[in-house]
Parts: structure tokens; sequence; C-alpha cells
């Protein structure tokens, strides 16, 4: 099994693929720091996703689109230090590849001698397979992204369902062009699940599901949504596992009411 198998190496894109063929599912998490990719390592997570929602959950912005490529190297840099078996992916933030294929190849060089990044992603379809071949011929792995694209969600008129309908078959020849230009894998956001298993079924590389259903070959998700770190009512695709926020709130609540009544630092933690 690729979740939590053991090994005494990275994680390859030659082991995502096998998986595909042996029909064994895995799961991809968000990661931005060297700590919580340590933990989500030991747990077993083959593959550890840098994301451009960084610009939400680390730098406080409301969209993907203000991250830079500075922003993102160093916290790529943490997770690869942080972490032993993962395969660790690096997003390329948005005005960093869109241009031309030899602005995609630049920025992703960025990402793997700085960074140590030993996959890129990039959204977009069929209008990104030259970014992406260029990318793949120069031995670089890259993963897709199609479905709904944060990067261009005023193009898109919004944070919606994509792919409903006829427009479903786009997203069927956007996922074959990907493989086609040699992308390893591909993230499907917020499609019908029926059109994510029927992209599943149409490729050969493994899709990665985040609000596309059951029949994806992997699930990816951003860890704080997932944990209850992230505040707000979550996306429908959400199911929550834990309840940080409260967790964290009630720790530094019960030390901060320790200091103001001098019960902390007690003499147990104290010197002589
Ligand atoms: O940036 C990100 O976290 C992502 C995932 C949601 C797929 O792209």
């Amino acid at each position: 099994m690729l979740y939590g198998g053991q090994s005494i190496r990275r994680v390859t894109t030659a082991d995502l693929l096998a998986a595909k063929q042996a029909g064994d599912k895995w799961p991809m998490i968000t990661c931005y720091d060297a700590l919580t990719a340590g933990i989500f390592d030991e747990t077993g997570f083959p593959v550890l996703l840098v994301g451009d929602s960084a610009a939400m959950v680390v730098y406080g912005y409301d969209s993907t689109i203000p991250i830079t490529v500075d922003d993102l190297v160093p916290l790529v840099a943490a997770v690869e230090r942080g972490s032993t078996r993962a395969m660790v992916v690096a997003d390329l933030p948005f005005g960093s590849y869109q241009e031309s294929p030899s602005q995609a190849l630049a920025t992703a060089i960025e990402f793997m001698k700085r960074g140590n990044a030993h996959a890129v992603k990039l959204e977009g379809g069929g209008h990104m397979a030259e970014h992406v071949r260029t990318l793949t011929q120069a031995g670089i792995a890259v993963m897709g992204h199609i479905g709904l694209t944060p990067q261009s969600v005023h193009g898109m008129g919004g944070y919606r369902v994509q792919g409903r309908g006829e427009k479903g078959k786009q997203l069927i020849e956007d996922a074959k062009a990907l493989e086609e230009a040699g992308a390893f894998a591909i993230v499907l956001e917020v499609v019908p699940q029926e059109l994510a298993a029927e992209i599943t079924a149409a490729v050969s590389i493994p899709t990665i599901g985040i609000g596309a259903g059951v029949d994806t070959d992997a699930q990816v998700i951003v860890w704080q949504d997932l944990l209850g770190l992230t505040p707000g009512t979550p996306a429908k695709f959400v199911k929550q596992y834990a309840e940080l926020r409260a967790i964290i709130k009630s720790g530094i609540n019960d030390w901060a009411l320790d200091v103001a009544n001098k019960v902390y630092p007690d003499s147990a933690h104290s010197y002589n």
C-alpha cells in the first residue's frame, strides 16, 4: 500500500503509477512547514503538496492570486527538509508560468534548485499542454490541475462546480491533453463525481480529487480545513476530522490564565 508503506527512499512518480495500476488509493495533503511535514511523513503520506493555498492559510490573503515564487520557495524547502519519504510537489504561483513554456520552465527550475521540489503543479488544461511538455522534456515531473482552478477565480466568475453537462467533455479532453504532454498526475477540483470517474477511467495516470467524489485514484485536502483550523464554514466537500481551533484556544487560554494568576511557572518548571 502506498499510504503508510515502508520505504527507504522517496516516493516516485513510478510508485504513483503502479498504485493506479494496482487500484491502490492514496492521500495527498497540503503542507507548508517542516514540523507538519515531519508529522505527515511519519504518518505515511506519499505526497505532500506545498500548495499556493499558502496564500490564504500562511500569508492571510483572500485568494491564491497574490502569492509569489519568493513567498513559496522557502516553504517548499522547509517541507523537503522536514520529510524523508514523501514526494514534495510545489505549486507554481499565478503569473509565474502562464506567459510561456519558457517562463514555466524557468519557474519550475527555481522551485527545484532553491526549494528542492521533486515535482511541480500548474493549473490549466489543453491550453497548458505545451507548457507541460516543455517541462517534462526537461526532465521535470509535472502534476496538472483542472476543474475549479482557483488562480482563474475571476475568469470563472467565482468558486463554482466545473464541468457540469456538456462542459464535462472539455475537461475529459483537457485531462487527455495533459497526459499526452507528459503529466504524471492530475488534480480534479470541484467537478461532478460522475465526470471525475469518467476522467479517471479515460487516463492512465492517477487523478487526485478534491470535491470530485470517491472514484478518483487519490484525494487531496488542505490540512487546516481537514483538522478544523480554518475559520468559517468549510466547503461542502470538507469533512472535518478534528477541531484544532478549539483545542488550540483551550490550551493557550489555560496557559494565559496561569500566567495571569501567577500559577505558571511553578517550581517544577523553574531552575535553582
Ligand atoms: O493550493 C492547493 O492547496 C491546491 C489543492 C487544493 C489542490 O492546489
